[in-house]
């Protein structure tokens, strides 16, 4: 029997290749070896939006990105949250098994208090306990995920284990997966690559978009001349490369940067047509999938039938272990 993965993302609409490298791509790759449950957590959105009106675009584009690049909705699960309502069940009884002073000392709680103060809401100290509920009602044991959250994921592991303890064994205790791909730095060449901090390059955008992308991007801070020579090490242009480019290439581009034998500007064209060529059977794929409008809601209608069919059978074995008074044999 293979092993089942449980991982969620937020639905933050076209995918950028940061969202691609550090964890798309890693989930294409645990669909042969895993049984894998793919979920958009719109819930856990509303701990931190603050309008819903993008809600859906952001959802279709995520998904259809997903599609393009290769998760299989025929070996996977792919589906919404909210689409299987259980999971909020799931996290109120969480909610009885977690002191509020684990919630209180969560790393990223910590941070959102100080990123929105004037919105700490109970979904937010809430957060953990809903993702906990999500990997338990799916009964993930494999949770893909990048370092930020491995606290969460230690949280959900002393959740389940208390609930175990109290009711009997009803959840596999989740191991977290490090993602194995580097940190993507965005094109300011300083924070994470993310759509919040408009650094990102989209992995929809067509060559010429990719092109005016990268060329917006800063590099070796030191190196103000095309005479000077550049240090690769302290340029986010060179470690794009080493992401997207072949080892002569990147050892030609360390070298000539070194002796000032290739500038800045066309180093970046070499690293914008490697993006590109990456890309270009998925914006193909891309392109076939849009015309399909009606595909992605039914992939999201399968996948939530499917979810849900495990989600109901956990809840039977919670509602009995717990001795909750079943109402159909009431
Ligand atoms: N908290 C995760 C993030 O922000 C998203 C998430 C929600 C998740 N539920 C999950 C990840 C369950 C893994 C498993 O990235």
């Amino acid at each position: 029997m293979k092993q089942r993965v449980f991982s969620g993302f937020r639905p933050t609409g076209k995918q950028h290749i940061g969202n691609y490298l550090g964890a798309i791509k890693n989930w294409l790759l645990l669909q042969d070896n895993y049984e894998c449950v793919y979920c958009i957590v719109d819930i856990h959105a509303l701990t931190t939006i603050e309008s819903t009106e993008s809600l859906q675009e952001d959802i279709h584009e995520m998904v259809l990105d997903w599609l393009a690049a290769g998760i299989d909705p025929q070996k996977s699960i792919l589906f919404v949250q909210s689409h299987v309502p259980q999971v909020m069940e799931l996290s109120t009884i969480f909610g009885m098994l977690t002191p509020l002073n684990w919630l209180l000392r969560v790393p990223t709680f910590k941070e959102k208090v100080k990123m929105q103060p004037q919105n700490v809401n109970y979904g937010l100290v809430g957060y953990p306990v809903l993702m906990a509920a999500d990997i338990a009602l799916y009964k993930g044991e494999v949770v893909p995920v990048g370092e930020d959250q491995l606290p969460h994921i230690e949280l959900a592991r002393e959740i389940v284990r208390r609930f175990n303890l109290h009711f009997g064994n009803v959840f596999p205790e989740p191991q977290g997966k490090l993602t194995s791909s580097p940190l993507i730095v965005g094109l300011d060449g300083i924070q994470k690559m993310s759509k919040s901090s408009n650094n990102h390059i989209e992995i929809i955008s067509t060559p010429k978009e990719i092109l005016q992308r990268v060329m917006t991007a800063v590099t070796d801070p030191a190196r103000r001349y095309r005479s000077d020579t550049g240090h690769p090490d302290k340029c986010n242009v060179y470690s794009l490369h080493k992401v997207f480019s072949n080892l002569n290439t990147i050892e030609e581009i360390s070298s000539d940067c070194r002796n000032a034998r290739i500038g800045c500007v066309d180093c970046k064209k070499l690293l914008a047509n490697n993006i590109s060529n990456e890309f270009a059977p998925f914006r193909e794929k891309r392109s076939i999938l849009v015309s399909k409008p009606e595909y992605v809601r039914e992939v999201l209608a399968d996948g939530a039938k499917r979810a849900e069919a495990i989600a109901i059978r956990t809840m039977d074995e919670v509602q009995d272990s717990m001795k909750l008074l079943r109402r159909d044999i009431a």
